[in-house]
Formats: C-alpha cells, sequence, structure tokens
C-alpha cells in the first residue's frame, strides 16, 4: 500500500535548506517539491532538480502544500511569520533516526534531526531546530525559534527561552536558564544561568556582548 504523501515546500534556499530538504527526504510520508526563495527574486530557478520559487508566487500553495523551514539563523522567525500569513501551515519534523521520548512534545513546524535526543518529558516549542546529534535531557523547556547546535548537550531541567542560538558542541549542564535571543557560543560549558540577549562563550561560559540582535 502506498502512504499519500505531503507535499512540502522548504522556505530558504541557501546551504542549510538543501540540508533541511534532505532530511525532509527521509521522513516517510513527506516529499520535498520545490523552495521557497525570499530575498533575491530571480537568484536561481533550479536548486538540485526541484524548482524555487519566489514567495509572492506560492500563495495559491498554501492549500495543497505544507512547509517547513530551512533558514539556520533566527532570522527564520521573520520568514515563517510571512508564510503563515500565507496561510501555509508548517509540519514538524523528526528524522527517523533521532530518538524522541513519547513523554516529549514537538512543537509546530520543528525539526528534530538525524542522530538526536530528545528524553523525557521535555517540551520543544515551535520552530526550533535540533540539529545534527544534539542531545536534549529530560524536563526541558525551549521556547519558540531557538536553535540547538549540532552536538550540543543540553542537561536536564534547562529552560531555554526564545530566539535562543546555541552554536556547535556547547554544553549546558543541567538546570540553567537561558533567558531570549541570547547566543551560546561554540563548545562553551554553561554552568550558570545567563540573562536575555548577551553573547556568551568560552569554558566556563562568560558573557562578552550584551543587548545584542541574535543569530
Ligand atoms: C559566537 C559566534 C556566534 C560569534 O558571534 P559574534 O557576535 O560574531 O562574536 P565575535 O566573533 O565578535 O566574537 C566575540 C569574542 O568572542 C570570541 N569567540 C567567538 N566565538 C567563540 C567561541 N565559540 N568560543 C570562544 N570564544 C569565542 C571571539 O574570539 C571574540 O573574542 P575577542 O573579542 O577577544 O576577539 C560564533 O563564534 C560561534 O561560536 N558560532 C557557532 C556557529 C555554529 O554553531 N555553527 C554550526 C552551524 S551547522
Amino acid at each position: 500500500m502506498t502512504l499519500p504523501e505531503t507535499k512540502i515546500l522548504i522556505f530558504g534556499a541557501r546551504s542549510f535548506a538543501e540540508e533541511v530538504a534532505d532530511l525532509v527526504s527521509e521522513v516517510p510520508g513527506l516529499r520535498v517539491v520545490g523552495y521557497v526563495e525570499n530575498l533575491e527574486r530571480g537568484r536561481l530557478d533550479m536548486l538540485h532538480g526541484l524548482p524555487v520559487y519566489w514567495i509572492d508566487d506560492v500563495v495559491g500553495l498554501a492549500k495543497t502544500h505544507q512547509a517547513v523551514c530551512g533558514l539556520g539563523t533566527t532570522l527564520r522567525r521573520e520568514l515563517i511569520l510571512q508564510a503563515k500569513q500565507m496561510g501555509f501551515e508548517f509540519k514538524s519534523v523528526v528524522h527517523p533516526k533521532a530518538w524522541v521520548s513519547a513523554t516529549a512534545v514537538i512543537g509546530e513546524g520543528s525539526i528534530v534531526s538525524v542522530g538526536s535526543v530528545v528524553a523525557a518529558r521535555t517540551v520543544v516549542g515551535a520552530h526550533v531546530v535540533v540539529n545534527r546529534c544534539a542531545s536534549i535531557g529530560h524536563h526541558v523547556n525551549i521556547e519558540d525559534y531557538t536553535n540547538i547546535g549540532p552536538g550540543s548537550h543540553i542537561g536536564g531541567g534547562c529552560q531555554i527561552g526564545s530566539g535562543v542560538y546555541i552554536g556547535i558542541g556547547a554544553t549546558l549542564i543541567d538546570h540553567v536558564d537561558i533567558g531570549s535571543g541570547s547566543v551560546i557560543g561554540g563548545g562553551a560549558v554553561v554552568t550558570k544561568s545567563l540573562p536575555a540577549r548577551v553573547l556568551a562563550v568560552g569554558v566556563p561560559a562568560r558573557i562578552v556582548k550584551e543587548d545584542i540582535q541574535g543569530k
């Protein structure tokens, strides 16, 4: 028996969008049918054999296609809101080789990439990216539009605000809180809670910039 397929448009057409398309193509029941460019009209017509549409030209597809965001930075929020206004629903994508506890919740439009683990009672909000091989402990709360970098480790009970960017290979020990809009540098080890909109780097992580505009 052939499963019905959901047609997916990847919003974004840069390199992370190609990775997202690759992930989506491995999820049974989903089929990537094109990309949507929102920055530079006519930059390219095709990408790996699939059409690249200009954003204004896909309004008519909102009833028959679902969306997955292919922007890797926290700028994804703006594009997602634009697509939602056009009527698109965002699909959440869990790669078949990720492990998500049956007691965890994954919000609309979030991506859990290959090799990642989301442990018991954790809540991942909407439009979050859990990138390759990240491990999220139990009873963690991650708010919308946050990006969890490849190979990072989030200890149990952490509270991570919205639009946070956690760099590749960073570690948060258990029960730290990260304020919305903060950026944690790749490889950092966060041992204490951090306020909103700071950049923290190093081992142990120290704040090196305040009042930042996200990543
Ligand atoms: C933190 C990061 C986002 C840079 O942010 P930025 O605002 O451009 O910061 P800057 O490059 O101005 O760095 C500020 C300071 O922090 C230092 N720094 C930056 N990233 C660092 C890191 N990961 N570890 C230690 N120090 C770091 C810089 O050397 C600089 O120090 P200096 O002022 O003494 O020269 C980036 O370095 C990073 O770690 N990115 C991770 C990217 C990632 O996860 N990619 C995976 C994609 S698949």
